[in-house]
């Protein structure tokens, strides 16, 4: 539940967005209407998520310096501000989760966090004593995902979240991988194993996913998680100092960052995205691009064309 106090004034058309949002929620509604924040549901349970979610990869990587928190608090108070709450780390993003439970605890009210993070190392304890390092790192009691690393040591990390899932130590579990030469394995573990959530890259200049990931996701009704959004930043590389096409109005869309988080929500078999940002600036971006008109699968042909023709 988002607290009102929590929600930072971003001008009249966000405050009605997020009043909206407030209403909805207190609700359990997911909202429709374009003010509103779009919210999808895990398949698993039915649980709302608001679409954009936040990466901390390299973004949150940072030295602990008062300077550098601050900037983060800036990051993080206009993501909670706007209605985001999924935040994804992982051991892998060297500083990344301790920076996330520094600003965590710097906040003013705390925030409604769905906490997100991985495991990535090899063998149960070592596993196990990771997992409990994170949520030390990350300043959670309890996480409400935790997915596997790249598929590393897949095997005995699933037996370990399948048994905290069970005693309640963890409220969902599932896997990631950013490689598409992964795949086939994913698939494979999709078909086989209990998974709440999915994590995997989907962009409009990388679009393997489409081919099977996707649809099979819809399928096992897992969720997904869209990482590298903007592959990595290098999409903004072949739109900068272009101008938005004409599409862009008709989606309620005002950058090109919203364009291409747009196009990914256009997916039906998508849940949500975690683009990362180290800019409050770029965050309040990236955020828009939850409220609004979502393309149909005939736009969403007509963004590709445009993109591809840049
Ligand atoms: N295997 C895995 O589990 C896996 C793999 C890859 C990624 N991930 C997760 O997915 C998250 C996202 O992927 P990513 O960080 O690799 O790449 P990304 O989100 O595709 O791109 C991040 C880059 O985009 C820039 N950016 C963000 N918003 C922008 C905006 N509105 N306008 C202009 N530039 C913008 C950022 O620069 P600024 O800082 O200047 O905004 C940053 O350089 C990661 O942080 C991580 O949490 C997981």
């Amino acid at each position: 539940m988002i607290n009102r106090r929590q929600v930072v004034k971003f001008g009249a058309g966000m405050l009605a967005a997020q009043n909206s949002l407030l209403a909805a929620t207190e609700k359990g509604m997911a909202p429709a209407d374009h003010l509103s924040l779009i919210q999808r549901p895990i398949p698993g349970s039915g649980e709302l998520l608001p679409v954009i979610g936040m990466g901390t990869s390299r973004t949150f990587d940072t030295d602990d310096d008062p300077e550098t928190i601050a900037q983060l608090k800036q990051v993080m108070s206009t993501f909670f501000g706007s209605g985001g709450r999924i935040i994804d780390s992982s051991p892998m993003y060297g500083n990344a989760e301790s920076r996330v439970g520094d600003v965590l605890r710097a906040m003013d009210n705390a925030p409604a966090l769905f906490s997100a993070t991985k495991v990535w190392t090899t063998g149960r304890e070592q596993g196990i004593a990771q997992m409990n390092e994170s949520a030390r790192r990350m300043n959670v009691d309890r996480f409400d995902l935790i997915a596997v690393h790249n598929l590393q040591d897949w095997q005995t990390h699933l037996e370990t979240l399948k048994q905290w899932k069970a005693e309640g130590k963890v409220r969902y579990i599932g896997i990631t991988t950013s490689h598409g030469r992964f795949h086939d394995a994913l698939l494979e573990i999709m078909r086989k194993q209990p998974l709440d959530f999915v994590q995997f890259s989907y962009n409009i200049a990388d679009r393997a996913a489409e081919k099977a990931l996707l649809p099979l996701a819809h399928d096992r009704g897992i969720a997904t998680m869209i990482n590298r959004p903007y592959q990595r930043g290098s999409l903004f590389g072949k739109s900068r100092g272009k101008a938005l096409p004409k599409i862009a109005g008709a989606l309620d869309c005002s950058s090109w960052g919203q364009f291409y988080l747009k196009y990914i929500l256009g997916h039906p078999a998508v849940t949500c995205i975690i683009p990362a940002t180290s800019s409050a600036k770029h965050m309040a971006d990236n955020m828009k691009a939850g409220f609004g008109r979502l393309p149909d699968s005939s736009q969403r042909a007509e963004m590709l064309r445009i993109f591809q023709a840049l």
